[in-house]
């Protein structure tokens, strides 16, 4: 079936908006993905220290979504400047404090590297005249990363339509969904969504995604809120469902992709690429190309270790003898053996890496 990106845009309203810009105000709102789906609450955030300890609280989470909330943390960073000096002092500054509070989802420096270079950029080249146009015109940049965002996730989803027929069920990690991307349409969940909005039945197998519980809280929320059929699994059910031909493909989001084709993404899709390359299950990367990393090697990557709280408790509650050892690493990597395709708004990309990856984000 046939569908353009602006036809998209008509028929597909997003029911989730996780990202607010208050233009007026100078107040980014966020919802808190913290307490999805138990409690609809939002926080007010008005500087880039506010901000980090957001993406650090995982208040707001998911590659893009980090990427797109961290730029407006550099806009909130000099709202009240008084001259182009003391902003670009202000934005370095917003940079290093916005950089730290998360490590491998590279969509964040990308944002905040960005919106240096364009404030640079902007001054340099007489575009903004005084500080109070460059405030006005950084805002316009950070709505730009936004709405390119929604642009490439429904190209993304229209690519990856190639890869869903009628009655197909999907296997997902984590939420790459419009939660973790702000858009309301996200990476992994847009052919499912694409898919939906054009009255193609697909099904969507979320496993729950210990320990922060993205699949079970906010994957089968965000589904179950647009009507798209889901079914929740036990991590440890994944290799079972596959076996037991419950599941045409597995779709997953990105929180870095290297050059040589090594997907960065939620703990636990690993797994589920190698199970489906033994079973013949095509296993899909779907991500943006802010999302690509053509410098670092594998051994250059941080893994983000989280509080070993999360694995001794569900949610507060103790699951585990008190004081255990734990470790608690929350992304993996899929080597680009076991990944079938990367799905991006510039193309898709086959094997082998080394040479596709680069023709394609360099387009
Ligand atoms: O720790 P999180 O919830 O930020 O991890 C999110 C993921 O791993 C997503 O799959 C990835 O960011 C892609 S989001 C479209």
């Amino acid at each position: 079936m046939k569908v353009s990106v602006k036809e998209l845009k008509e028929i597909f309203k997003p029911k989730v908006t996780p990202i607010i810009w208050d233009d007026k105000n100078n107040v980014l709102t966020l919802l808190d993905q913290s307490a999805l789906p138990f409690e609809t609450t939002y926080v007010n955030l008005k500087t880039p220290e506010e901000v980090s300890s957001a993406i650090k609280s995982m208040k707001v989470r998911g590659a893009p979504a980090i990427g797109i909330t961290a730029a407006y943390g550099m806009v909130l960073s000099i709202i009240s400047s008084q001259n182009f000096e003391e902003a670009l002092s202000s934005l370095s500054k917003a940079k290093t404090i916005l950089d730290k509070a998360r490590p491998t989802a590279v969509n964040l420096s990308w944002a905040t590297s960005y919106m240096l270079s364009k404030a640079k950029d902007l001054v340099d080249n007489g575009e903004a005249r005084n500080v109070g146009e460059l405030i006005s015109l950084m805002k316009e940049e950070a709505k730009k990363i936004f709405d390119a965002e929604l642009e490439a996730e429904l190209q993304m989803g229209i690519y990856g339509l190639e890869k869903i027929n009628d009655g197909d069920t999907v296997l997902t990690q984590c939420n790459a969904g419009g939660l973790a991307t702000g858009t309301g349409v996200g990476t992994a969940l847009a052919p499912v969504k694409v898919a939906n909005a054009l009255g193609i039945k697909v099904s969507v197998i979320a496993p729950e995604t210990r320990p922060w519980l993205q699949g079970s809280r906010l994957t089968v929320y965000e589904l179950m809120t647009e009507g798209i059929p889901v079914t929740l699994i036990a991590d440890t059910a994944v290799g079972l469902v596959m076996y037991k031909n419950m599941v045409n493909s597995i779709m997953v989001g990105a929180d870095r992709i290297l050059s040589d084709g090594h997907v960065y993404n939620k703990i636990g899709t690993f797994k589920e690429a190698v199970i489906g390359h033994e079973l013949g299950i095509p296993f899909y990367a779907l991500a943006p190309v802010t999302t690509f990393d053509m410098k670092s090697r594998v051994e250059d990557v941080v893994i983000e270790e989280r509080d070993p709280d999360e694995v001794r408790t569900v949610r507060g509650v103790p699951i585990a003898p008190e004081g255990v050892k734990v470790y608690n690493p929350v992304f993996d990597v899929t080597p680009p053996k076991y990944v079938t395709a990367i799905i991006t708004e510039k193309g898709i990309i086959y094997p082998p890496y080394d040479k596709n990856v680069r023709k394609v984000i360099e387009r």
